[in-house]
């Protein structure tokens, strides 16, 4: 199934952390509401019943064997796609998410998994019109979570781990996907972004 079918739009937000996906998503959000157009803001992991368990294993991944961790995110995404996502998409409504389905290819694709299997496994989504990918050099997402946010690195967030999941993120090929070099500032990377999506809604 793709988003072409339904009157609505799905376009994601995908990279390594600290990119800034949720700093552009919220500006992106507020500049489309104030266009007029009807807009759903989420993400994955959802707040839901499989989304609370992913975020327990944030601080010990090794609970779950990579299978069954791949069928956490598999679970979640098809629960969100079912009650908020494709009901959206039929109403007419833009769709922006934090993360979807290339975040599995590439974060579970790091940890071992076939990559083009994780996306064969994934067919039951709705394709994105747009996969807005931000890319940064990992050290600086990093910086952004520990010196910025002040958090600490969770098991899903290691350094060496991450470069393996940016490696995954750029083999990537898919047509949906626009490369935004997240480097830049807030503003220009705004920019950049917005034209991608005015470009997509103008067709
Ligand atoms: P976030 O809420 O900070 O984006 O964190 C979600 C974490 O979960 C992030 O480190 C990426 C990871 N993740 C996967 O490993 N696979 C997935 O399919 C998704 C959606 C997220």
């Amino acid at each position: 199934m793709t988003s072409q079918n339904s009157p609505g739009s799905l376009i994601v937000f995908e990279g390594t952390d600290g990119t800034g996906k949720s700093t552009q998503l919220d500006l992106l959000h507020s500049v489309l509401q104030d266009k007029g157009f009807e807009v759903v803001a989420t993400r994955e992991p959802t707040e839901g019943m499989y989304g609370r368990q992913i975020r327990d294993l944030y601080n010990n991944r090794k609970k779950l064997s990579l299978n069954e961790e791949l069928e956490l995110f598999l679970a979640d995404r098809k629960e969100h796609i079912d009650t908020l996502v494709t009901p959206a998409l039929a109403s007419g409504k833009i769709v922006l998410c934090d993360r979807y389905y290339l975040s599995t290819v590439a974060y579970q694709g790091a940890a071992g998994l076939d990559p083009s299997d994780i996306l064969k496994r994934n067919n039951f989504a709705p394709v994105p019109d747009l996969a807005l990918l931000l890319y940064a050099p990992i050290q600086t997402g990093v910086e952004r979570i520990t010196k910025g946010r002040g958090d600490t690195l969770n098991d899903f967030e290691k350094e060496d781990y991450l470069q393996k999941v940016a490696r995954q993120f750029e083999q990537l090929t898919l047509p949906c996907i626009r490369r935004i070099n997240a480097s830049a500032s807030i503003d220009a990377v705004h920019r950049t972004v917005l034209n991608h999506v005015l470009q997509l809604l103008e067709k």
